[in-house]
């Protein structure tokens, strides 16, 4: 259970960082969670930082050791994931909420949470992975080049954001079971819940602007999309992207 374990701290750089700490050191197994009040430097795909509001938003980190995963189908993780910040917004939420291939997670077009994991592998197997998830709760100034909204902002309501964090671990902990019960296709919701699915879409591929529309993502994570001319091709984040993105 992912919440039988959570390790608070008032301040970190980043929850990711100081879970990878801990993890190196073995003082934290599967199942933790390292939780922050504040983060003074969180860090967002891409080599970007993730700004959360001190005291406002969800700032957390779950430790998982995925016995026998191999390493081309860790995209598993990263469902997990997307569904459980999925669930947990829309209980929020009532505007359409949406997985952004790989694992934003998007009201239209405003993100309202990302995710961040970090996966060690020996070999063929992932060993461990740390899940880093931010979620906008009560923050409501965000800089208009990010285009970022907040459950509040959504809801028009403050909520309490350790109830928020209280039920990402619950959904987290029901995704993380159902794929972990057969290891097979337990996660197809995924599908179902992606941004753009079966709706032509702007994109770049190799740095060229096309239009495709997305149809599925395959066991490597990579997103199968329809081209206009009715071709159908998986791609990594290597080559494709969703404009603007
Ligand atoms: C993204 O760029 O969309 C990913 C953002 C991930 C942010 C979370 S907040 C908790 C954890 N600690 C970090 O430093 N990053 C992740």
């Amino acid at each position: 259970m992912f919440s039988a374990n959570v390790i608070t701290f008032d301040q970190v750089a980043s929850t990711n960082k100081t879970a990878a700490e801990l993890l190196s050191l073995s003082k934290v197994d599967h199942g933790t969670v390292i939780l922050a009040h504040e983060q003074t430097d969180g860090r967002g795909q891409r080599g970007r930082s993730w700004v959360a509001a001190p005291g406002l938003d969800v700032t957390l980190s779950i430790v998982v050791k995925p016995h026998g995963l191999r390493a081309d189908a860790q995209f598993a993780i990263g469902k997990v994931a997307a569904l459980a910040v999925h669930d947990t917004v829309r209980n929020y939420v009532a505007n359409e909420v949406r997985i952004k291939w790989p694992n934003d997670v998007l009201v239209d077009r405003r993100k309202i949470a990302g995710i961040l994991i970090k996966n060690d592998l020996v070999g063929e197997l992932v060993m461990a992975s740390i899940i880093g998830i931010g979620i906008n709760v009560n923050n409501t100034s965000f800089d208009p080049e990010l285009v970022a909204t907040s459950i509040a902002m959504e809801s028009g309501n403050t909520v309490d954001r350790m109830e928020v964090a209280q039920l990402l671990l619950d959904r987290f902990n029901h995704w993380w079971e159902k794929w972990d019960r057969n290891r097979g296709d337990g996660l197809v919701s995924y599908t179902d819940r992606l941004w753009t699915r079966g709706r032509w879409a702007e994109m770049t591929l190799d740095g060229e602007q096309i239009t495709a529309r997305a149809m599925d993502v395959d066991e490597l994570g990579r997103l199968i999309v329809e081209h206009e001319d009715g071709q159908v091709q998986a791609y990594g984040l290597d080559r494709l992207r969703f404009v603007p993105r």
